[in-house]
């Protein structure tokens, strides 16, 4: 297919159509998480939870990355491929824990513990991801930790409710850096045992970013995809989720016979939707794919140095 010269300003009237023109135009690939809206995720080549991205990104073949997610993970996209061009459909889709977790306050927390490990969750900056040992996603976080060395302590940075899990799961005493996701902190108690007297025959399964007085009422625990397999493999007959309702998509499709019911955040509001995740439309991905921009740009020298942990990571992960 040979591309027009000329870049649209208009978005065609079949968007979908022609995003996967563009696609095959650029050899592009288009990776999307779970809390992508719908209609991404329907044109999508793969979706998944942020350790299958990464492992996509780390080996795809396209020269093009359309990354449908958030800045971190096109991000570290980008230090796997340093020479492939990754765009992100809407550049101000951040992460409340990325932002929660400055390099130069991250750097000074490491110098109080200098014996330390240091392990930090994906769901942070390329700056931060350079000063740390080993980076984990939630899907494979807790099999790491307890393979690092006994007689070393660890820090682990940014998410403290997904810390304290992972302690309680590996038996490690954990440092946390005092970070949390604006969308698990916000789920609201009241409905979850208001959802679960309506439904006492539903099974409560939740992310291990949500706070622990709401993990202590769940039945699964898991990163997004080990929800969805959860899903797929309980027998119960429905599910209470929580965590970002984009998953509810998947979750829906793959098991059409059951119903799921998201729980609300406090006061009844709908900002259990994660803001960010949300910038990202079917439009902004038809332009990016056209114009290849905005595209993640790194320093050379910060990307090698982020590019160690998460090699480790991807070397140990199971
Ligand atoms: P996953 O590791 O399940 O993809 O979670 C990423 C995330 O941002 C959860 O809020
Ligand atoms: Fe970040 Fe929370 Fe959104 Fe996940 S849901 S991308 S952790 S703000």
């Amino acid at each position: 297919m040979v591309l027009t010269a000329a870049i649209a300003e208009r978005p065609p009237s079949d968007l979908t159509e022609a995003i996967k023109e563009l696609r095959d135009h650029r050899n592009a690939v288009i990776l999307a998480h779970y809390y992508q809206p719908p209609e991404i995720q329907d044109i999508a080549d793969l979706v998944g939870d942020s350790l299958e991205l990464a492992r996509r990104a780390a080996s795809t073949d396209a020269d093009v990355i359309a990354f449908c997610g958030v800045h971190f993970m096109a991000e570290t996209a980008k230090i796997l491929n340093p020479s492939k061009t990754v765009v992100l459909p809407d550049l101000e889709a951040g992460c409340s824990l990325a932002d929660a977790c400055p390099a130069d306050g991250f750097a000074a927390f490491r110098a109080q513990h200098p014996d330390h490990i240091v392990v930090s969750y994906i769901n942070c900056s390329a700056a931060v991801k350079a000063q740390s040992d080993l980076i984990c996603t939630s899907s494979n976080a807790v099999e790491l930790v307890r393979q690092l060395p006994a007689d070393r302590p660890i820090l682990f940075a940014p998410d403290q409710n997904l810390g304290r899990w992972v302690a309680r799961n590996s038996g490690r005493e954990l440092t946390l850096w005092p970070g949390s996701c604006l969308v698990h902190e916000t789920f609201s108690e009241e409905a979850l045992l208001r959802l679960k007297l309506e439904h006492p025959e539903a099974e409560v399964i939740a992310h291990p970013e949500c706070q622990q007085h709401l993990l202590d009422l769940a039945d699964f625990i898991g990163s997004t995809s080990k929800l969805l397999q959860r899903a797929e493999t309980s027998g119960a007959s429905s599910f209470i989720v929580l965590t970002e309702p984009g998953i509810l998509h998947r979750m829906r499709g793959r098991v059409p016979h059951k119903p799921f019911f998201e729980v609300p955040g406090a006061d009844g509001c709908s900002c259990n939707a994660c803001p960010y995740m949300r910038l990202n439309t079917l439009e902004k991905l038809w332009r990016c794919l056209q114009t290849l921009s905005p595209a993640i740009d790194l320093d050379e020298g910060l990307r090698l140095r982020a590019l160690a942990p998460i090699e480790r990571m991807l070397a140990l992960s199971p």
